[in-house]
């Protein structure tokens, strides 16, 4: 493979901007060279210029941003064809809206077309790695890792376990679900760049022994991811209250089973106390914060100011189709929206490192993913910030780059995405429709 070689103005983080006033690395005029999938040098452009081969594939993007791919911690395969659907609630838009659809994966042919769907949707956003609910079909969760395979996408992904409170054709078992999970780990986690998920639905649709065994599942295998949701809605933990009468609260439901831990992914985390948020910052699990979803099925308003104050590792999510976009900038808007409505004031910086670096650290990849560091795998995008003729008036008045991200995150949309570089290889769609 020749190396390609982005000159544009280079952005990524060194640090967390909560821990460090220096956090953000902006290379004005970079140069950043990708070879095989990996990034191979990055810079300012005319110091390493010099080092540039003649086969090399030089891109002039000046004037954009090259920066690490999106993360997106928590989203949904089969929801593609449920995104827009309104409800009252959580509850009644999983019964109206959710299940049904969800029904339709039985269909190895209909999972594999999805899969497809939702890959290049990734890409057309310019996220790069995502961490997936499938449906509670195996042949689901096949379809989207055969795909991401072959995309060579670092992707998270686990069918989901329900046993009870759910149409029968959802239904599986316990011992049934669990096995599958386990088959579907023994098949495709550690595959080129995919990791599975252990994947209870949410507490409402697993029984306790199903719980109990999937946190056996967690404990043998601690290279696994657990996915789930928690305190998403006020209606859903009081049912949650009277499901598990003797847990202290709806995260402990998990935590006795031993699916509270590092690698583990709780959506939500609205609802929490005390106790639970210092519990998800002691056990090193991360919250994906999903703002788009809980505004649009009016769960609630995540607490930054809390879960920060106790220490929990946090990461943006969109919960497509609770969440009404696939575009981290959305959600990013979505994120400062919901804190400014709590009295705190999120700034790009910390938003942006949340869909990025901040995202990947706590998933474990630190110095793979979220970072433009040399050997790092080149998942990258390219932004442009002149994308719409308002973008480019108010960009162009920015006083800081700090400034001009803020603007990209309100304002922007898919068509600021002009290229996202998946191991190093061009995929974003050109065009709809395509094959
Ligand atoms: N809780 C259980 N299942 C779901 C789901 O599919 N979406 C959301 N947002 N919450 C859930
Ligand atoms: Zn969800």
């Amino acid at each position: 493979m020749p190396r390609t070689a982005l000159r544009a103005t280079l952005f990524d983080f060194a640090d967390d901007p909560l821990r460090s006033e220096h956090a953000a690395r902006v290379i004005e005029d970079g140069l950043l060279l990708i070879d095989g999938g990996r990034i191979a040098a990055r810079g300012e452009f005319a110091a390493l210029r010099d080092a540039l081969d003649a086969d090399d594939e030089l891109l002039d993007l000046t004037g954009c941003i090259v920066a690490p791919g999106f993360i997106d911690t928590h989203i949904h395969l089969p929801q593609v064809d449920v995104i827009a659907s309104p409800a009252p609630g959580l509850l009644e838009w999983l019964e109206r809206h959710t299940f049904p659809v969800e029904a339709g994966y039985a269909d190895p042919a209909v999972a594999a077309e999805a899969a497809r769907f939702f890959l290049d949707e990734l890409a057309r956003h310019g996220t790069t790695s995502a961490c997936v609910f499938g449906t509670v079909h195996a042949a689901s969760v096949d379809a989207l890792f055969a795909q991401a395979l072959a995309r060579d996408v670092r992707l998270v992904a686990g069918k989901c376990l329900m046993d009870r409170n759910c149409p029968e054709p959802l239904r599986d078992t316990a011992e049934g679900g669990v096995r599958d999970s386990a088959d579907l780990a023994a098949r495709w986690h550690g595959q080129g760049r995919l990791g599975y998920a252990i994947t209870p639905r949410f507490a409402a649709t697993s029984t306790p022994a199903q719980l109990a065994l999937a946190g056996e599942l967690a404990r043998a295998r601690p290279d696994l991811y657990i996915q789930s949701h928690v305190a998403e809605s006020l209606d859903e933990v009081r049912w949650i209250a009277e499901l598990f009468p003797d847990a202290r609260s709806y995260l402990d439901v998990y935590d006795r089973v031993g699916l509270l831990r590092e690698r583990a992914v709780y959506a939500h985390c609205i609802h929490l106390d005390r106790d639970d948020r210092h519990r998800m910052a002691a056990s090193g699990a991360l919250a994906a914060v999903c703002p788009t979803s809980n505004l649009f099925l009016g769960s609630g308003l995540f607490d930054f100011a809390l879960s920060l104050a106790a220490g929990m590792r946090l990461a943006l999510a969109t919960d497509v189709g609770g969440g009404q976009s696939f575009s981290m900038f959305a959600t990013m808007r979505s994120a400062h929206e919901v804190a400014r409505l709590k009295g705190v004031s999120l700034g790009a910086l910390q938003l942006w490192y949340w869909a990025t670096r901040g995202a990947a650290e706590s998933l474990g990849w630190g110095g793979r993913v979220g970072t433009l560091e040399p050997g790092a795998e080149a998942d990258v995008i390219v932004l442009d910030p002149r994308a719409t003729p308002l973008l480019a008036r108010r960009t162009e008045r920015a006083q800081s780059f700090e400034e001009l991200l803020f603007a990209l995150i309100v304002l922007g949309d898919d068509r600021v995405v002009r290229e996202t570089y998946v191991a190093g290889r061009p995929s974003r769609p050109k065009a709809y429709p395509f094959e």
